[in-house]
C-alpha cells in the first residue's frame, strides 16, 4: 500500500494502471476510519482493481460553528486499517493541496441539498460536491463508493456526477451499525458513556417505524410518529422526515414510492444522523436509484 500527499504524486501513481485498463475505484473519507468506511473500502477491492482511500478532514463543508478544528484524527491508525483491509493507495492531502492560494471555483448543488441537513448546514453540501468533484478529477475513478448512511450526501453526489458528465459509477453502501442499532460514525467519539447510551434512540425509532412498514403500514404519519416518539431522549430534534428516495421531498399520505425516514439532532454537543430506507418492492430501491 503506497502513501500518497500530493495531486502530482497520485496522478504519476495511478497512470500506469489507468493504461493497463486496470479499473479505479475511490472511497473519499475524512478519517477517523470505523467498520463503516471499512465495509466502503472492502466493496470497492472486491469490485476493482485498484483502490484508493483518501482521508481528508474537508474545511469547506463545516460551518464557522461546527466541529472543524476538534474532528477526531488518527492517521497512523487509519493507514493501518487501510492497508488490512486492501486498499492499494491511501491519499492524505493537506489542506494546500486540495485549495491552493487563489482558489475560487466551487461546485453549487441544487434542489437536493436544500431539505434536511441542507437547511442546518447552510454551504455543507456546496463543500462535500466541491472537494467531492475535486476527488474525482484526481483519481479518475471508474466506481466511487458512499455509504447510505449520509442519505443526502450519495443523492447530492449521484445528482452531481450526473449533471455534470463525470464518467464513473456511484455506488452506495449500507449502513454499518454497533450491536446495539446505533450507526458507526466518527462523531461517536465525542459521546461519553451516558450519551451513548441515550443515542441509541435514533435507530430504535427508525427500526420500529420499519418494522410498522414491513407489517405493511403504508400512513406516512404513524410511520413517522414511530420515529420521532423515542427521540425525547435526544437534546434536540432538528428534524425527522419521511422523504421520497427520489426527490428528498416530504412525503404525506401513503408511502407508495421507495423513501427514507432520515433523522438529525444533538445529544449533548454532538450532532448525530440516521436513516433508514422504507423500500417497495417491484420498484427500484433507494440503492440502485441511478
Ligand atoms: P466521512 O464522514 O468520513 O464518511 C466517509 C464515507 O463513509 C461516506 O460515504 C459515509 O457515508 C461513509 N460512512 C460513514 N459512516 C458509515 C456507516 N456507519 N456505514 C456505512 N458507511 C458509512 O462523508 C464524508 O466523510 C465526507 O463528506 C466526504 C464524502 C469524504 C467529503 O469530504
Amino acid at each position: 500500500m503506497r502513501v500518497i500527499e500530493t495531486v502530482a504524486e497520485l496522478r504519476a501513481a495511478l497512470q500506469p494502471s489507468r493504461r493497463a485498463g486496470r479499473s479505479i475505484g475511490l472511497v473519499p473519507t475524512m478519517g477517523y476510519l470505523h467498520d463503516g468506511h471499512l465495509a466502503l473500502v472492502t466493496e470497492s477491492v472486491a469490485a476493482c482493481d485498484v483502490t484508493v482511500v483518501s482521508i481528508f478532514v474537508n474545511p469547506t463543508q463545516f460551518a464557522e460553528n461546527e466541529d472543524l478544528s476538534s474532528y477526531p484524527r488518527d492517521p497512523d491508525r487509519d493507514l493501518a486499517l487501510c492497508r488490512e483491509a486492501g486498499a492499494d493507495i491511501v491519499f492524505l492531502p493537506g489542506v494546500d493541496d486540495i485549495y491552493p492560494a487563489g482558489f475560487q471555483t466551487y461546485v453549487e448543488p441544487g434542489a437536493l441539498a436544500e431539505p434536511l441537513c441542507g437547511a442546518f448546514r447552510p454551504g455543507h453540501f456546496r463543500g462535500v460536491a466541491t472537494v467531492v468533484a475535486k476527488l474525482f478529477n484526481m483519481v479518475q475513478p471508474d466506481t466511487a463508493f458512499f455509504g447510505q448512511k449520509d442519505f443526502q450526501q450519495v443523492a447530492v453526489v449521484r445528482q452531481m456526477a450526473r449533471d455534470l458528465d463525470m464518467r464513473l459509477a456511484v455506488v452506495s453502501v449500507d449502513t454499518v451499525r454497533e450491536d446495539d442499532g446505533i450507526a458507526m460514525s466518527s462523531r461517536n467519539a465525542y459521546l461519553d458513556a451516558t450519551e451513548r447510551r441515550r443515542a441509541r434512540c435514533i435507530s430504535r425509532g427508525l427500526f420500529a417505524a420499519r418494522r410498522a412498514f414491513e407489517a405493511g403500514e403504508r400512513d406516512a404519519a404513524r410511520l413517522l410518529a414511530l420515529a420521532r416518539e423515542p427521540l425525547s431522549e435526544m437534546d434536540s430534534v432538528q428534524y425527522v422526515e419521511l422523504v421520497d428516495a427520489a426527490t428528498l421531498q416530504p412525503v404525506t399520505g401513503a408511502v407508495e414510492r421507495p423513501a427514507a425516514i432520515c433523522v438529525a439532532g444533538h445529544i449533548g454537543n454532538t450532532r448525530l444522523i440516521d436513516n433508514i430506507g422504507l423500500d417497495i418492492e417491484g420498484s427500484r430501491t433507494v440503492r440502485d436509484a441511478a
